[in-house]
């Protein structure tokens, strides 16, 4: 699923590329209440810049197409374990 919506385009799960990496997302919130609703809400609509001047791009902005609140769900899980 991480390929489908083409996330490595600009993650890495250790080093920070155009983005911070999956491994400092997940430090950085994995004991934070509420997080996964914010950040599944941020994968489907973009949001904010948590970490720079850039925000991440909404799922249409992507290009990958829209993204189910499932799918959100299930990819922010999966970040936040890394
Ligand atoms: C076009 C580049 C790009 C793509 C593609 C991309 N991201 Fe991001 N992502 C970013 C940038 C830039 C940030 C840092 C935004 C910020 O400062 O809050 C970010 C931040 C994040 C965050 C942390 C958000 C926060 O509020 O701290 C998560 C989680 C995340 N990305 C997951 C994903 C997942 C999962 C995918 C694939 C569905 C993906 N990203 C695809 C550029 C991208």
């Amino acid at each position: 699923m991480i390929e489908q919506h083409r996330c490595m385009f600009c993650h890495t799960v250790d080093t920070p590329h155009r983005a911070p990496s999956f491994q400092q997302i997940a430090a950085r919130y994995r004991d934070v209440p509420g997080t996964p609703g914010m950040l599944e809400e941020k994968l489907r609509k973009g949001g904010e810049a948590h970490w720079g001047d850039v925000a991440m791009p909404s799922a249409a902005e992507r290009g990958g197409g829209p993204l189910s609140a499932s799918d959100a769900h299930a990819l922010v899980k999966w970040v936040l374990s890394q």
